[in-house]
């Protein structure tokens, strides 16, 4: 019986672990984005204040004039006032931020 019980543990915590792995890299670039960014950006993608000469992330046409890397590197390096993110957020950070600032969309 004691075996059986190890055996539900170590299956409870792969199981566990095998979601927290599943949802990690969404979840963790929503909330990164939303404890470094949104306060400039704003949670929707719509600069506000000091970042408004930034695109808006939801604009198509900014996407299509874009790309990954571009973005990749204005995270890394900042941009006139927006402070740079390359000694504070891991590069696999970066791309997860890239990526879900250029999936983000306007609610239709
Ligand atoms: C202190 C405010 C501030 C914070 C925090 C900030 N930004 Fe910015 N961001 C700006 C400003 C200002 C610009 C526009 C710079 C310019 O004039 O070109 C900008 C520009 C950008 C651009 C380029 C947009 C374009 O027009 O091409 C991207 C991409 C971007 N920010 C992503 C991010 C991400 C992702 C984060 C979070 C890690 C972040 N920013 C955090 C202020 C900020």
């Amino acid at each position: 019986m004691k075996s059986a019980g190890l055996v539900f543990l170590v299956l409870l915590f792969s199981v566990l672990f095998a979601l927290q792995a599943g949802f990690s890299d969404e979840g963790s670039a929503a909330a990164l984005y939303k404890a470094r960014c949104a306060a400039c950006h704003g949670e929707d993608g719509h600069p506000k204040g000091i970042a408004k000469n930034s695109a808006a992330f939801p604009d198509e046409a900014w996407k299509k004039s874009t790309s990954l890397e571009e973005v990749a590197q204005v995270i890394s390096r900042g941009r006139s006032k927006m402070p740079a993110f390359g000694s504070k957020l891991s590069p696999e950070e970066i791309q997860a931020l890239a990526a879900y600032v250029l999936a983000m969309k306007d609610p239709a």
